[in-house]
């Protein structure tokens, strides 16, 4: 029995490929290539493809024995969700529609979703639980919230099993050195603050420093990216006990703020880093941080790489290794 990874092109999909590939799983990847890299493909079988195409979808559920299918790709800007929300809809949405309807046409019963914590919006408190308000305030939050209910009416016509992950912001490298964050255009804080240190930019913009924290400067979740990966390799072993469907968090419950983001990195890469303080963004919630109590207990996730500086070091190996990234569109 195999795994179908869509999206296992991309940064957080091929770290999981790499993880299934270690448990000497079978593994198919569908990408468009749209924003992965072939590069980052460790291994298994690569088939450049939509999942908005049913005939390869078809294709690959008639030509591979698979059982479970873990669902990456889809687009993830916030931004441009806002400005161009039907990129959205048809991509996250649609494409989902499609994954779903030919899971169903083969017989494939079991799914995990890569949610995000925008799906909660504005918290009602923190660390934030499953059960907690979800009223997104930004059209991609609202499409992978979307694409959540979707399996949840799947799963009750057609009795497709389904664990969503809700996380916040993936960081790190694979310990290979192999794989690694290279997003076109990067928005993240990790890559960006280390591509401050390369001399690639030349300061980290930190929006708004006046917020009620202790350094006055956001907190947020971060994860290393191979402790995300085993927990979608531990949520298809879930559903292949027969285990129910469900949401859960992947968070340290704890979160850093931007500040403290920046020192540790300037203690890691030994750079200045230089910071230009910038107004607040619309949108942007003090405090986002998630409590992984349920993934833990039900799934048996032991996150074990949850030292930030630890996190930056393999961020930081890789960026020094690829300072281009992979190498940009023309090496795809
Ligand atoms: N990076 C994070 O911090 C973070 C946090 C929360 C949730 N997520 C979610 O995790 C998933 C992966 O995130 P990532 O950072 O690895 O993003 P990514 O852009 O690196 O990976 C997504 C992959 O999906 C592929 N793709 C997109 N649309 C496709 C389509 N129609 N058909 C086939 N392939 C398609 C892209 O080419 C890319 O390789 C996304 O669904 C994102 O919403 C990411």
């Amino acid at each position: 029995m195999g795994v179908l990874v869509t999206g296992g092109a991309g940064y957080i999909g091929s770290h999981t490929v790499a993880s299934l590939l270690e448990r000497g799983e079978e593994v198919v990847i569908l990408d468009n290539l749209y924003q992965g890299h072939r590069e980052a493909v460790l291994g298994g079988t690569l088939v450049e493809g939509d999942i908005r195409d049913t005939g390869v979808l078809d294709d690959i559920f008639t030509k591979h024995s698979i059982d479970a299918v873990i669902h990456f790709a889809a687009n993830s800007l916030v931004g441009e969700s806002m400005s161009n929300p039907g990129k959205y809809y048809e991509n996250n949405v649609y494409g989902t529609l499609s994954l779903l309807e030919a899971m169903n046409r083969h017989g494939v019963k079991k799914i995990v979703f890569s949610s995000t914590a925008a799906t909660y919006g504005e918290p009602e408190r923190i660390p934030i639980e499953e059960s907690d308000r979800t009223e997104p305030t930004n059209a991609y939050g609202e499409t992978k919230l979307a694409m959540e209910k979707m399996m949840k009416w799947f799963e009750h016509a057609h009795d497709i099993k389904y664990v969503s992950l809700r996380y916040f912001n993936a960081a790190g490298a694979h310990e290979s050195g192999k794989i690694g964050e290279d997003h076109n255009p990067e928005t993240h804080l990790i890559p960006l603050v280390l591509q401050t240190a390369l001399g690639k930019r030349k300061h980290i913009s930190v929006f708004g420093d006046d917020y009620s924290t202790a350094d006055g400067t956001c907190i947020r979740d971060y994860i290393h990216v191979s402790d995300l990966a085993d927990a979608h390799v531990l949520a298809v072993a879930h559903l292949r006990r027969g285990g129910t469907s469900g949401i859960y968090n992947l968070g340290n419950g704890q979160g850093f703020s931007v500040k403290e983001v920046i020192e540790a990195a300037r203690k890691v890469t030994g750079r200045e880093i230089p910071v230009q303080i910038e107004a607040r963004r619309a949108g942007d919630p003090a405090v986002l941080v998630a409590s992984s109590k349920k993934a833990r207990e039900e799934l048996g996730w032991n996150p074990s790489r949850d030292r930030l500086e630890d996190i930056i070091e393999s961020a930081w190996s890789w960026h020094q290794h690829h300072p281009d990234g992979y190498g940009g569109k023309d090496n795809k």
